[in-house]
């Protein structure tokens, strides 16, 4: 059984890349990463895979003269590759219905916030971690789950939980949960390549 193929999807520094590289590289996860596709020429992403000889591409939507020709790219680049699932890595910009449609229940997403929570239009990065501390909230950690048409709204695959310290800023609490996305995120893609997620209306079963 040939292994699974991935592409992992970035847009900036790309630590929970590596942290799939590094699950791969010590044999927990039995998948390779065909393709990391970046929405931007700078993202430090890039530099951690060609580092590891992964081939990547750049697709960034202000080469493109509208969203359509963008998306258009972006699904050609992903069915070139070969990839059988798509990871999301802090990749920010929106999944065009045409990718979504093509990769039914083979994208998933990590978002640094306990979805429902601090999630959707808008809350990206930092953004975040300050509407955290700005609502009060005693708890955060990170989601990974699966990508439907929605902003952050697919069935959740696995959760973490972190605590909201009294001396916390949107910078010390976004450390302490990016700590625990590089733990979950090989989680999910050793269960999702494995085959043990199972989707059952909202809910995601772990099988095996
Ligand atoms: C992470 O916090 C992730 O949850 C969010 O964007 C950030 C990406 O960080 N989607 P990195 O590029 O993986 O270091």
């Amino acid at each position: 059984m040939p292994v699974k193929s991935l592409c992992v999807m970035v847009s900036g520094g790309g630590s929970n890349l590596q942290s799939v590289m590094d699950a791969i590289a010590r044999g927990e996860i039995k998948a390779r990463i065909a393709l990391v596709l970046s929405s931007r020429e700078d993202a430090y992403a890039l530099t951690r895979a060609k580092n590891a000889g992964i081939p990547t591409r750049v697709v960034a939507p202000s080469s493109y003269g509208s969203r359509e020709a963008f998306d258009q790219a972006v699904l050609e680049a992903l069915e070139a590759s070969g990839a059988d699932y798509i990871i999301l890595a802090g990749y920010l910009c929106l999944l065009g219905g045409n990718i979504i449609g093509k990769f039914k229940n083979r994208i998933i997403n990590i978002h640094p916030a306990l979805i429902p929570a601090f999630c959707g239009k808008g809350y990206y990065g930092e953004k975040v971690h300050k509407a955290v501390l700005e609502y009060g909230a005693k708890v955060s950690g990170a989601t990974v789950h699966f990508v439907d048409e929605g902003t952050d709204t697919g069935p959740i695959i696995l959760q973490t939980c972190v605590p909201v310290l009294d001396e916390d800023d949107e910078h010390t609490l976004a450390a302490r949960v990016l700590e625990k996305e590089h733990e979950l995120l090989p989680k999910a893609v050793k269960l999702l390549t494995e085959g043990k997620l199972r989707i059952e209306g909202r809910r995601v079963r772990i099988t095996g």
